[in-house]
């Protein structure tokens, strides 16, 4: 049994060896269909009934050639779906246009966001602009709709039960063709008018910046409809990759950075590495009202925000007059160069994420900003019935360290005001990924449930899925999969 991830050859200072981290990426190789999982140590709770989807880059490697950066491989679902105390996993690539269209040629045909360019050199990669819509980053349910997500372009549909891809999708006419669709919907649970709500965006930028905020709900298990639709206009350039919700607001971070799209046309650099943040530049908190709250109509608001980079928040929540909102920032925009290997990083030179709280306070426009967690952290959530409302905890995927950068290989709970905490380690030959929190539906505690997380299990090669307790993190259970899937990006969990 390779559960207990065996302590492997590493560095002394370090909590883990890089090829164990490293052999993550590789290819999945096998599509499996309801595939019967055995538990390996502890049990499955009796009461789970439901889906976890989870969705990440899943092809690393084409015709021998490999991807510059993770983010650019193609979106590959995985499906565990609970029921009578047996666990079943599907898992099927996105079949996107450009995926058929390269397992045709056995290569690339597409340069990368994030850097991948095509085989060929200069001439094939120079003013070849098209974007491949990858479908790699998030899986949420619509309806009857399974969405595979990707922030540049419209989400891929998929059949929630088979994973087979029926196409791109508009959303029945919401949305133009392709039109850009975030990866990062909320699930407004709907305290303040009974009823859930998917709040969510698309963003056009340039020197100016377009955002389109859109609010659905479902009208039967099988449908949804539109309730609520606003466009708005902003200065400069925005990379918005996540946002937060309040019952009043949506909340956007606009980085200070900038991009120099001449490299990018000449093929010399992906469009992500020609972003740079603009020394000295400030950062800008745009306030969106959502139509569903007290300021319907009115303006934007816009407010500084601190320095540092973000890619995900945690939370926000609104007090009085004032409004919070918790995030995760970096100290610059990280990215991997056009020279470098993803694969060999070196962590000590990477900025670390650590969790911060900014209070705005609207009538004066003064901000406050307190660090939450100086460990390094990742894709952290609250109780999603506690989703812009002030939650008193958090769960988050952590490095070993306590300080600097790691790769992330805990799972903490952290209490958000007395700054108490808890962890579970898969160190040193596990890492972990997302930490999804499913709450206790017959509970009051706000912290009591589970989290369910895929870890790479470094000894076997292979993924394997933890359940802990949400309350202390302990072990609930661990599922070896039959699969091996690179470290992941985000997902969700889905009550039958
Ligand atoms: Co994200």
């Amino acid at each position: 049994m390779q559960t207990k991830l065996e302590h492997s050859q590493q560095d002394s200072s370090e909590s883990f060896a890089r090829e164990d981290w490293a052999s993550a990426y590789q290819n999945v190789e096998k599509e499996l269909t309801e595939e019967i999982l055995q538990v390996e140590e502890g049990s499955l709770p009796e009461e789970l009934c439901g889906t976890l989807y989870r969705n990440g880059p899943g092809q690393m490697e084409r015709g021998g050639e490999w991807i510059h950066h993770p983010f650019d491989g193609d979106g590959m679902i995985s499906s565990i779906n609970f029921r009578n105390g047996v666990a079943t996993l599907t898992n099927r690539f996105v079949r996107t246009e450009a995926w058929g269209e390269e397992v045709s040629a056995d290569k690339f045909l597409y340069r990368g966001v994030f850097g991948t360019q095509k085989p060929g050199g200069f001439f094939a990669n120079a003013f070849d602009l098209r974007l491949k819509n990858i479908a790699n980053t998030n899986v949420i349910l619509l309806g009857d709709q399974l969405l595979a997500l990707w922030e540049a372009a419209g989400p891929y549909a998929l059949d929630p039960k088979t994973l087979k891809t029926k196409g791109l999708s508009t959303l029945g006419g919401v949305l133009k063709e392709n039109e850009a669709f975030s990866a990062h919907p909320k699930i407004d649970p709907g305290h303040h008018y009974n009823q859930k709500r998917l709040v969510t965006f698309g963003v056009k930028t340039g020197p100016k910046s377009k955002i389109r905020l859109m609010e659905f709900a479902n009208e039967s298990e099988q449908s949804f409809h539109l309730i609520d639709d606003r466009i708005d206009n902003f200065d400069g350039f925005a990379f918005l990759h996540d946002f937060a919700i309040t019952p009043n607001w949506a909340i956007f971070l606009q980085n200070s950075i900038s991009i120099n799209p001449i490299p990018f046309l000449f093929g010399l650099k992906s469009a992500a590495q020609c972003l740079s943040s603009i020394p000295n530049g400030q950062s800008r908190f745009l306030f969106i009202p959502r139509d569903s709250g007290l300021f319907k109509g009115q303006t934007p608001r816009i407010f500084n925000a601190p320095s540092g980079f973000v890619f995900h928040h945690l939370n926000a929540w609104e007090d009085e007059s004032k409004v919070a909102i918790e995030s995760i920032y970096y100290d610059d925009f990280p990215s991997i160069g056009p020279g470098e290997d993803f694969r060999e990083i070196n962590f000590d030179l990477l900025p670390e994420g650590r969790l911060k709280r900014c209070e705005v306070d609207l009538a004066s426009g003064r901000i406050r900003t307190s660090l939450l967690s100086k460990q390094c952290c990742e894709f952290a959530m609250v109780n999603p019935n506690f989703l812009g409302k002030k939650a008193r905890f958090a769960w988050m995927a952590t490095s070993e360290c306590e300080e600097g950068n790691g790769p992330l290989q805990s799972i903490k709970k952290l209490d958000l005001i007395d700054g108490s905490s808890s962890k579970w380690s898969a160190a040193p030959r596990g890492f972990v990924g997302e930490p999804i929190m499913l709450s206790k539906t017959d509970s009051n505690n706000e912290d009591e449930g589970w989290i369910m997380v895929m870890v790479w299990n470094g000894a076997r090669k292979a993924t394997d899925l933890v359940i802990l307790k949400s309350i202390n993190l302990n072990l609930q259970a661990i599922i070896n999969l039959p699969l091996a899937i690179p470290h992941g990006l985000h997902g969700c969990w889905v009550n039958s």
